[in-house]
């Protein structure tokens, strides 16, 4: 089951950056790793030359070898030496810090920035859209979070505010940035950005609590003529399709409504990921299942079988009133 979600090429390698933040920290890695393999290298070479060299049978009634107490100049070497290299390190260390750190107050010039709230909750991601290139959007998604990539001469940076509903989580997708915690209290701020559309995937990277594995983060990459179009479908009030309107008499009658949202419907829950657009998800209980009509129904009959510990709970539904949620389910595209 998880399986099929890995299969699908992940590729969660910090060596292959598809944007700026990412790439400051492969070069950061890249450069320390050169430098203390450089290190290694030389300590090495010096212990291994001095056992070759320095070796001597000795026979029985020899002196011993000189003792050396102390040696200024040694002292004074092996102290600079390791004071010089920290302090480049924190040199490093420093700008990239600079550059990963994000001032969502000023983008780049002729930047089309994207604005998201990231909440992280036991165990799925809500994602507030906020504001696209100055123009308000306030809707709410959950567990996909799709950005447009940039063009030659538009840089579309996506400005991420990053907040916790219960315990700490950290919003990690190797490809476009490093780890930032989301923490009870206190509000932390990321940015990513790429040119190359596609999907980075990523995981919760601070142990939350059971289903912490299940955690996991997509981020869809699309050019901005198809972000837009997307962004429009979101931002509309669910459909009314007939198709299921038998079933959301029940659905509405039954205590999902507690925890769900379905915009355009007395739905108002917000403990829950909003399901207005459910079916537009590629995936269910945050990349635990694809998400088809089986799956569905499989999750919504016992989510414990599915995703154990989860909050969600199971509801005992007898088979015809479970077939009537989830065919209503299946119209929220
Ligand atoms: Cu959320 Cu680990």
């Amino acid at each position: 089951m998880a399986g099929v979600l890995l299969a699908d090429a992940q590729n969660l390698s910090i060596l292959d950056p598809a944007g700026p933040p990412a790439e400051s920290i492969r070069g950061l890695f890249v450069l320390v790793s050169a430098i203390t393999f450089g290190i290694f290298l030389l300590v090495e070479g010096v212990l291994i030359y001095s056992l070759v060299t320095g070796r001597r049978r000795a026979g029985p009634g020899d002196p011993e070898p000189p003792q050396v107490y102390g040696s200024k100049p040694i002292e004074i070497a092996w102290t600079a030496g390791p004071a010089l290299v920290v302090f480049v390190l924190v040199l490093l260390v420093g700008r990239v810090i600079w550059e990963v750190q994000p001032d969502p107050d000023r983008p780049p010039a002729g930047a089309e920035p994207l604005r998201v709230t990231v909440v992280g909750h036991q165990w799925w991601w809500e994602y507030r859209y906020e504001s696209y290139n100055g123009r308000e959007l306030g809707f709410v998604t959950a567990n996909e979070l799709h950005i447009p990539t940039g063009s030659p001469g538009t840089p579309r940076p996506v400005y991420l505010t990053l907040q916790s509903a219960d315990v700490c989580h950290s919003f990690w997708v190797p490809r476009l940035g490093g780890k930032t915690d989301l923490l009870p209290g206190r509000t932390n701020q990321m940015w990513v950005q790429t040119d190359e559309p596609g999907l980075y995937q990523g995981q919760c990277a601070e142990y939350c609590g059971t289903q912490h594995a299940h955690m996991l983060i997509r981020v869809v990459a699309e050019p901005p003529a198809a972000f837009e179009k997307w962004l429009a479908a979101e931002a509309a009030p669910a459909a009314d399709d007939p198709a299921g309107r038998a079933g959301r008499a029940e659905f509405l009658s039954l205590s999902c409504v507690n925890c769900h949202t379905v915009r355009g419907t007395p739905a108002r829950g917000t403990f829950g990921p909003d399901l207005t657009h459910l079916m537009a998800r590629q995936t269910l209980a945050s990349g635990t299942t694809p998400n088809g009509p089986a799956d569905l129904r499989r999750w919504v009959n016992n989510p414990q079988q599915v995703k154990p510990g989860c909050l969600m709970p199971a509801f005992a539904l007898t088979e015809p009133n479970l077939n009537l949620a989830v065919d209503y389910l299946e119209t929220l595209r």
